[in-house]
């Protein structure tokens, strides 16, 4: 195997006998993950590399050989030596199924580069619907009278942040914001942090560790207070007491029977507390959503129906309260929007996917 175009045909083969469900694409991530390339770029680079490969071949394989090695086994020379060692490897530990993510060490969510590892699942592109989502309505809320306008910044959490996903997605498209990241497991949060300072963006996303909303409330309450002894002077953070603007989570919903019958790559290589939702799947919509009402910051009182009498549309000025956001598993979607209307939100949403799967239900507080 001399050339670059037999390597990937054999390592899709190798990985399609593994059971890899795109055996062709991975063989190239992988190749550009040894050359340190994107995948877009790997012909530009295969091109330049035999180029550079010819060049120092020249030189290595003319040493030894006394400038006798025809062109071909210099390149194979070149090869095997710098780069089939490493191919190889990954390409083995691929078609075990381990996670293509994994093997690259980082994977890129809504344009950022995030570190990602058997610490906490690997960023899904529904996710990325889900952040779509709530930037675009906070985008819609910012246009409204807001009082949060005089002082404070606008404040949101993101409940099992995982790798940090999507509160740094949060803080990179809405600048303006601060946000509070909270996860039960000490090591995601790790790799959370590590993220958001490599992201530059470790002064505007905080992260807790605790159950569900307890980190929330408890950072809630010390913005609070620090906002009420800030004194009377103007220096009063009217928005930091007023709680949140937007909580958003993409909590664990696979019914617990069907987490062994998983993908390999997720069974095996996710962590099962950021998969397991109990039997059902809808055990954490059950305890987050009736209790994240209080947390959000209230609207102007009037229902969409008020509104509607009273003959203006909330894009006339009212203001929408904080909006409560999360991702739901197929299927889930009007149970998880039953939930959000028991607990007495209004303007409630389902949004879907790429692949016209309902994927987010929204709500806000009145
Ligand atoms: C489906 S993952 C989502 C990770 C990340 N937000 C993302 O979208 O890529 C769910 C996360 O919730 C966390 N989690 C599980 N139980 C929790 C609990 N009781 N309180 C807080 N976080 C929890 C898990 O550790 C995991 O990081």
């Amino acid at each position: 195997m001399n050339s670059p175009k037999e390597w990937l045909e054999r390592a899709t083969e190798i990985l399609r006998d593994g059971g890899v469900p795109s055996p062709r694409w991975d063989a190239e991530i992988l190749l550009g993950q040894v050359l340190g390339c994107r995948r877009g770029d790997l012909s530009f680079l295969l091109r330049r590399w035999r180029a550079e490969v010819r060049k120092v071949g020249d030189r290595q394989v003319g040493d030894r050989t006394g400038g006798l090695a025809t062109g071909e086994e210099r390149e194979d020379t070149v090869w095997n030596s710098r780069v089939a060692e490493r191919y190889w490897a990954l390409v083995q530990r691929r078609a075990a199924r381990e996670p293509l993510q994994h093997l690259c060490g980082s994977w890129d969510f809504m344009g950022l580069e995030l570190a990602v590892d058997r610490r906490a699942l690997i960023p899904r592109p529904e996710t990325e619907v889900l952040v779509e989502t709530v930037v675009r309505r906070l985008k819609e809320m910012a246009a409204e009278k807001s009082a949060d306008s005089a002082g404070g910044p606008p404040l949101a959490a993101d409940v099992g942040t995982g790798t940090g996903a999507i509160a740094l997605a949060l803080a990179h498209f809405c600048p303006e914001f601060r946000i509070l990241g909270t996860d039960i497991s000490a090591d995601a949060l790790d790799l959370a942090s590590a993220n958001a300072l490599h992201l530059g963006l470790s002064e505007r996303v905080e992260f807790a560790m605790g159950d569900l909303l307890k980190p929330v409330e408890a950072w809630l309450g010390r913005r609070r207070q620090a906002a009420h002894s800030a004194g009377p002077s103007g220096t009063r953070l009217p928005g930091e007491a007023a709680g949140l603007v937007a909580l958003v989570s993409n909590p664990p919903y696979i019914p617990t029977a069907d987490v062994a019958s998983l993908q390999p790559e997720v069974a095996l290589h996710d962590p099962r507390v950021a998969l397991d939702g109990g039997a059902d799947g809808l055990d954490f919509y059950r305890r987050l959503i009736p209790r994240a009402l209080a947390l959000l910051r209230q609207g102007d009182g009037k229902s969409p129906a008020t509104a509607e009498r009273e003959g203006h549309s909330r894009r006339g000025g009212d203001r929408l309260g904080g909006l409560c956001a999360v991702e739901v598993g197929s299927g889930q979607a009007p149970e998880v929007a039953a939930l959000f209307r028991q607990a007495g939100y209004n303007n409630i949403s389902v949004t879907k996917d790429l692949s016209g799967v309902d994927r987010v239900v929204l709500g806000h507080r009145a």
